[in-house]
């Protein structure tokens, strides 16, 4: 007699579907996609968005966490203003560095950009309950290529394709976006402009802790970026335990 075991079967399914969404891409399944996505837009997303796993080993991760933290520690975060990009944060940007911290930025370069970085760096330092709202970076203060190593914590970062009238207008290359629905002023280091999931396609990144992520041109300027709040931090139905995690910005001139 056959016995029919039930949740191998549902397990079987499960993995099959995850396989379907998250095999096609080269970004070791870190990469989830959702909607419907135009299979150009697809690929050139696959381009623009790259993510390594284990850029930096625990020693660097220490060694960067050490050098943050005295000053970061002493900041308070910010939960005050709710219609700000960022909700639990504090942040920074530095300049100078200890040599072997430099070491690993110098690979962040070479890795990630094509020319010179801005010579600040951004440390921002999320809080367990802070979140980053889906948003894109201001086209006048970062030129075509944002990189981020995450410390500390996992997290998911969501990429969700910005208005159909852009696309329409074939501003799926370089170039920055001329949208200005932006619900922020020009001056403003990150634009907050409207992108739905229904009727969109969207991808979820899994950005495991230690990671590099490079965001460039369509992946930078054609879709918002967020990072989900704990409570929806969820990668192919698996919960991740997003805690305190601190990123490491790097960013190119405009
Ligand atoms: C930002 C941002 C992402 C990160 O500061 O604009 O999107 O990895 N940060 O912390
Ligand atoms: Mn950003």
């Amino acid at each position: 007699m056959v016995i029919f075991n039930r949740s191998a079967a549902i397990g079987q399914i499960l993995r099959r579907c995850h396989r379907a969404v998250a095999a096609k891409n080269n970004n070791n399944k870190l990469t989830c996609f959702h909607g419907r996505w135009p299979t150009a837009e697809q690929r050139d997303f696959e381009q623009h968005m790259r993510i390594i796993p284990d850029f930096i080993t625990e020693a660097e991760e220490q060694q960067l966490h050490e050098e943050v933290e005295p000053y970061m520690s002493r900041l308070r975060y910010e939960f005050d203003h709710w219609d700000d990009a960022i909700h639990g944060f504090r942040e920074t940007e530095r300049k100078k560095w200890y040599p072997s911290n430099r070491e690993v930025l110098e690979r962040v370069r070479q890795t990630a950009f094509e020319g010179a970085i801005m010579s600040y760096v951004h440390v921002l330092d999320l809080a367990a309950d802070g979140v980053i709202k889906p948003h894109v970076d201001s086209t006048r203060y970062c030129g075509n290529t944002i990189s981020g190593i995450s410390l500390l914590s996992d997290s998911v970062m969501r990429l969700v394709r910005t208005s159909a009238e852009k696309y329409k207008q074939g501003n799926a290359g370089d170039g920055p976006s001329k949208d200005t629905s932006d619900n922020t002023t020009d001056d403003a280091y990150r634009h907050q402009p409207e992108a739905k999931l229904e009727n969109n396609f969207y991808a979820d990144i899994l950005l495991p802790r230690r990671s590099l992520y490079i965001m460039r041109h369509s992946a930078r300027y054609n879709f918002t970026h967020e990072i989900l709040a704990k409570e929806q931090s969820q990668f192919l139905g698996n919960p991740i335990n997003k805690t305190r995690r601190i990123s490491i910005i790097c960013r190119n001139d405009p």
